[in-house]
């Protein structure tokens, strides 16, 4: 580089941000900001050679890096984000944003395109498995450890889609038609909190309108909200050809840094032309490059790489961490005549069964591919743990023990970008194969792998034992025998309801609500997931933060400091939870809040505070939650703002949504 760019002052490490960030926006011409607003070659933005900017870099996705499509590099495939978000354990995430972060850099890229936190508003959309969780606050919790554990490597996190691509069917056409109260309760909180408590450093609009609006051009939605109201300091990219419908000066104004992943409507002639005719402002076009460069700087683009965090990919530590976070993100459903775990030493013979004991499932699902070194199924970590012990046979009857791996997969109408799942139901050869299975073994134990809620009617009654796994990274097959063999006690929690039938769930009163057409109306309002199975009343298979465990865990001794709180006051609440069994294990112990009397119609249960706890046999330990008057408040459209109402609300502590074991009640009072 030309010694004249490099002694340029925003070169220069030792001036504050901003200062180095107007600094070089002043030296860009009109033109070289254009140019620096699409991308290239998928993944790039374009270079400005004239002051030595090179390309900023960004990759996908949500479940580790994805440099390329072919795999030439490879990375850890972590877990999908419905099997992070089932551990209910916000320091794993963070560890998992600090690993990809990591990878990131190694790469000698600066923003990976996670994490994806849509809410699971249906079971049927594609990509329910790279989203977190059907709650706000669960979503909130975990959205901001991940980003934190990003930037904390000074690797830009990139939070999408935002907001309401909650189904992929017409995902480029549809309009979300939401109502305000919904948007503010049910889906803004975790991208709000990525801003407000993790200061993420982008945001990737949607494909999808919302109140007829595209997500890229949405002035409300980006300038309004996102950047003048909640703070936004980071840039805004567009969803990969998100903007085919709008026009250059919509998302101009609306606030869109950047088009990817090529120029369409930021075209320069088109951009050049928009400017001439006066549809957008110098002041805002600023504004968006500036945006871009800020994150730049925070990257440290600009600065010497060795006083930047170091990377490193495809390291035992990352492997282990995808190994710890499927551990504690499967799910043990039904475990009857505690066949689980399994005894080693007393079982000769096990059939591993089913067409997904060896499915890989890193290579498919859209962008959240993952092209790891190497992938354990099911049936090798199975294999590897029984060496020498146990004989893996083929034929149920002429085992011990069966184990069953159905599910899904990543193709096309599964679990999978780009479509929606067309069933609720599995494969009907795979609920005759249950059935057979059971005929020929009463001892099967089926393990689910899949990244959606799916209907279980035809069979569950049948089964004695079920597991979910999920999706669960390169170390699966290892973590799924580490819980079937009890070398793990299970502690996954389902961070989604699952329903008896589709129709039990909320976005399918009609066809309106879901798939709808060029509208899709959310009508089921801030009756999302286990709040709408609550309200009206509707037993779901299993309910939202449900998950056994090896041990059994004693919830007592309820308190509250005050049983009267004040708008400032800090409500404490501690319960003693005590492992009662005789295996150490974790448990996820849940805080749900009810406004017992309120104007509006408000869920019977909220999700305000949940805590993992490892105990050993015998240990006890007390547990605190604090809430605040914000946990408390509904949003009233009337008055456009968070309401308290004076009353008595109850706290209800459980170990799911529907298995409260304690509950207390205070008066609030404004
Ligand atoms: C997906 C994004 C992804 C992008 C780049 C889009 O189709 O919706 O989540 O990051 O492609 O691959």
């Amino acid at each position: 580089m030309e010694e004249s760019i490099s002694s340029l002052p925003f070169r220069n490490s030792s001036l504050g941000l901003e200062e180095r960030v107007e600094d070089l926006l002043k030296r860009l011409t009109i033109e070289e900001k254009f140019k620096l607003s699409s991308g290239r070659l998928m993944w790039f933005t374009k270079k400005v050679k004239r002051l030595g900017i090179d390309s900023f870099v960004m990759y996908d996705g949500p479940h580790g890096v994805r440099p390329d499509y072919k795999g030439e590099r490879q990375c850890t495939y972590f877990p999908s984000a419905i099997c992070r978000a089932a551990t209910w354990n916000p320091l794993l995430s963070q560890e998992f944003g600090v690993a990809i972060a990591e990878e990131v850099r190694d790469l000698g890229a600066h923003m990976i395109l996670a994490p994806g936190i849509n809410i699971q508003r249906t079971p049927m959309c594609g990509r329910t498995f790279e989203y977190q969780t059907e709650d706000p606050y669960l979503n909130k919790i975990l959205a901001v450890s991940v980003v934190k554990g990003i930037q904390s490597q000074r690797i830009a996190a990139c939070v999408k889609h935002f907001i309401c691509n909650n189904q992929e069917t017409n995902r480029f056409t549809y309009s979300a038609v939401i109502n305000e109260r919904t948007l503010q309760e049910i889906y803004f909180p975790a991208f709000k909190a990525t801003v407000r408590k993790a200061d993420a450093w982008s945001f990737m609009s949607c494909y999808n309108k919302v109140n007829g609006i595209y997500g890229s051009e949405h002035f409300d939605l980006i300038r309004n909200r996102l950047m003048n109201k909640w703070g936004f300091r980071g840039f805004v990219v567009s969803d990969w050809n998100a903007t085919v419908y709008t026009s250059t000066e919509g998302c101009i104004n609306a606030g869109l840094s950047l088009e990817m992943p090529k120029a369409n409507v930021y075209n320069v002639k088109k951009m050049q032309k928009a400017f001439e005719e006066g549809k957008f402002s110098l002041e805002y076009l600023n504004d968006n490059v500036r945006r871009l460069l800020r994150v730049m700087f925070l990257v440290g683009f600009f600065d010497n790489p060795d006083s930047l965090p170091k990377g490193t990919r495809n390291t035992p530590e990352h492997q282990t961490l995808a190994r710890k976070i499927a551990q504690e993100g499967i799910v043990l459903l039904k475990n009857e005549n505690e066949l689980l775990p399994l005894n080693i030493k007393k079982i000769k013979k096990i059939a591993v069964l089913g067409p997904n004991a060896e499915l890989k499932t890193s290579l498919g699902g859209g962008s959240s591919t993952n092209f790891p070194p190497y992938e354990i199924t099911a049936l090798q970590g199975i294999t590897e743990r029984c060496r020498d012990k146990i004989m893996i046979v083929n034929s149920p009857s002429d085992a011990d023990v069966s184990i069953l791996f159905i599910g899904l997969n990543h193709e096309e109408n599964m679990d999978a970008e780009d479509t929606d799942k067309i069933s609720f139901k599995l494969p009907a050869e795979q609920i005759k194969l249950v059935k057979e299975t059971i005929k020929q073994n009463k001892n099967t134990i089926v393990v689910l792998i899949n990244g959606s809620p799916i209907s279980m009617e035809d069979w569950i009654n049948e089964v004695p034992v079920l597991v979910e796994a999920w999706y669960a990274g390169m170390e699966a097959g290892r973590a799924i025998a580490d819980v079937l063999f009890g070398d793990v006690n299970p502690s996954g929690k389902l961070p989604i309801t699952f329903p008896k039938r589709l129709s039990d769930s909320p976005a399918h009163k009609s066809d309106k609500t879901f798939p709808g057409n060029d509208k899709v109306l959310y009508d089921e309002g801030i009756f999302v997931g286990y709040r709408h199975f609550e309200y009206n009343k509707i037993k779901p298979l299993f309910p939202f933060g449900y998950g056994l465990s090896y041990t059994t865990f004693k919830y007592s001794k309820i308190k509250m400091e005050n049983y009267t709180i004040a708008a400032d006051e800090t409500i404490r609440v501690s319960i003693e939870l005590e492992n009662i069994g005789a295996k150490g294990g974790a448990e996820v112990v849940q805080l749900y809040l009810h406004d017992v009397e309120s104007c509006l119609p408000r869920p019977f249960k909220e999700l305000k505070g949940f805590q993992k706890i490892f105990l050993q046999p015998k240990q006890k330990k007390i547990i605190n939650f604090d809430l605040t008057r914000q946990d408390l408040a509904f949003f009233d459209e009337n008055l456009n703002d968070w309401v308290v109402e004076n009353g008595t609300f109850k706290i209800l502590i459980g170990s799911s949504s529907e298995d409260i074991r304690l509950e207390t009640e205070f008066y609030y009072s404004n």
